[in-house]
């Protein structure tokens, strides 16, 4: 079956990997709840952090029911990273003490980078419906670590899009993929950030530096690393091998729909990692030096 390709979609040749990264582990995450009653699946949480160096949370929320996110994350400080919210569904209002505001909405990505510091609100814009999405913590290097606070509201129309000779369907939010340069580029951490949609049998290959670290989340149906199958809202973790140029999908073609997956992969940073709560900095003294900012109003 072919359907018509949207003019802003890219056709591009598939490409090849002589030795496809293995799977590692597979993660549940955790359930859990933030911001004034959000309910989300912490999928990166702390203990990982190391492993997948330079990203230091993955936050998946999805409901149709408004008591499960409508108190949204009322105003709350961060301080030495960058948060990247991805909207698959929903409409979220965001705020900060920069005086900026934006409207987060289906198939749009809010890139911030807390630097120094910032006060933030990010509230639901809807009472009833679908609220679907994301968020991504991406450290900074310490040397930007304290640079000034900066974002940037991402349209869905403004995100990069291409098609495979498999119908496999991608979105780059960040980095580079099969030629294609994402929304968002970073160059310390080259984070590359994708939505990969896989009909029923296809396969997909990104060629990656074996040395960045890369997770694969699925949520549409399911997913096979070599001969491991991951199912919906589960996040792989892949094998760093030396001699490994990427990583290999496909979607069992017994899946009924389409499947689909972030992968996510980034230059690790290998820095001290030091947070409490919504700060990240490389020592605790940076971190309490945070804490002791916000408590006296120097976030703004
Ligand atoms: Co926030």
């Amino acid at each position: 079956m072919t359907t018509p390709r949207p003019p802003h979609v890219h056709a591009v040749p598939a490409a090849s990997l002589a030795q496809p990264r293995p799977l590692e582990q597979i993660v549940a995450g955790v359930s859990t709840s933030d911001g004034d009653g959000v309910k989300l699946t912490r999928v990166l949480h702390q203990t990982l952090q190391e492993r997948l160096d330079p990203y230091l949370m993955l936050d998946a929320f999805g409901s149709d029911n408004p008591g499960d996110y409508i108190g949204g994350f009322p105003s709350h400080p961060h301080r030495g990273f960058e948060t990247v919210t991805y909207m698959i569904s929903g409409r979220m209002r965001h705020r900060d003490s920069h005086g900026h505001e934006g409207l987060l909405s289906n198939g749009g990505v809010q890139w911030m980078t807390a630097g120094r510091g910032l006060v933030h609100s990010e509230l639901p814009e809807q009472e009833e419906g679908l609220m679907e999405g994301f968020q991504l913590w991406l450290n900074l290097p310490a040397k930007d670590k304290m640079r000034e606070p900066w974002y940037r509201d991402i349209q869905s129309a403004e995100i990069p899009e291409f098609v495979t000779p498999a119908g496999v369907h991608v979105r780059v939010i960040a980095g580079e993929s099969h030629g294609i340069a994402g929304a968002m580029q970073r160059e310390q951490t080259e984070p590359l950030y994708l939505d990969i949609a896989l009909p029923p049998g296809a396969e997909f290959a990104q060629p990656l530096p074996p040395d960045h670290n890369v997770l694969v989340y699925v949520f549409r149906e399911s997913v096979f690393i070599g001969s491991s199958e991951i199912p919906t809202k589960r996040m792989a973790i892949l094998a760093n091998e030396p001699d490994a140029d990427g990583v290999l999908l496909r979607a069992p073609a017994t899946n009924h729909s389409t499947a689909r997956a972030l992968l996510i992969a980034g230059k690790p940073l290998r820095e001290p990692i030091a947070q409490y709560g919504p700060f990240v900095m490389n020592t605790r003294e940076e971190v309490m030096q945070a804490v002791h900012d916000f408590q006296q109003g120097r976030f703004r």
